[in-house]
């Protein structure tokens, strides 16, 4: 089954390898697809001999960069030309649940820089009703839990779970220094993503509603 996975991530990885060229700047998402994706990529410039930037959306993203001898720039430093990412759920519509990984600010932020966003996804990703597997994350700053866990709940929140594990003791600290709640809704429909993100306290979620991503499947 890993070398399956593996090979369908390889398939949808070529599908955009093609659409490189010399001296663009690649917004890079995270996780093993985006790794496999990266990795195709680069191998493609060695072998016909030319050479992109990479913007990556954390640091696990950066070190593979590093690994694979791609120049890195921060967000700040360029517009990419375009940018490409997995994803935990995609409905018929495109729209997103991302953050499995805990980096969905940056892979937001980036997306949102970006002209124009390719997300690959097995088809085990893609389900009718966001939500179906799994739950919204939200970033969430230390200081205002209590306050956030209550204005989630008058949004219709059904469950709500700090998130932990990944070799520490207590929360999951993000690379912007925040938690995470991983949460559910009985529904999940255009205007959460704002409801959401307008509570003090709420850096962003991985709710991506209505950006015109193109979905990349193998
Ligand atoms: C990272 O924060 C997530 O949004 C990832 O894009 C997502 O978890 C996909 O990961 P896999 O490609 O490993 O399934």
């Amino acid at each position: 089954a890993e070398i399956a996975n593996y090979e369908a991530k390889r398939r949808t990885a070529e599908r955009i390898a093609k659409e490189v060229k010399d001296g663009q700047v690649i917004g890079a998402g995270s996780g093993s697809t985006s790794f496999v994706a990266l990795t195709t990529l680069a191998e493609r410039a060695q072998r016909e001999g030319f050479r992109f930037s990479a913007i990556p959306t954390s640091h696990e993203v950066a070190m593979a960069c590093v690994a694979l001898g791609i120049p890195t720039l921060r967000p700040m430093d360029a517009v990419p030309d375009w940018y490409f990412d997995g994803a935990d759920e995609a409905d018929p519509a495109g729209n997103l649940i991302k953050g499995r990984g805990g980096a969905m600010y940056q892979e937001k932020l980036i997306l949102r820089s970006s002209p124009k966003t390719f997300i690959l996804v097995d088809r085990s990703k893609l389900v009718e009703r966001l939500g179906t597997r799994f739950p919204v994350p939200v970033e969430v700053h230390p200081m205002s839990v209590r306050l956030v866990e209550a204005e989630l709940l008058s949004l219709g929140a059904t469950e709500i779970r700090i998130r932990t594990g990944s070799g520490k003791d207590g929360p999951v600290i993000t690379e912007n220094g925040n938690m995470i709640f991983d949460v559910r809704f009985a529904s999940i429909g255009a205007g959460l993503e704002k409801d959401i993100k307008s509570i003090t306290g709420v850096l962003e979620s991985g709710l991506f509603w209505g950006y015109g991503v193109e979905i990349v499947t193998p």
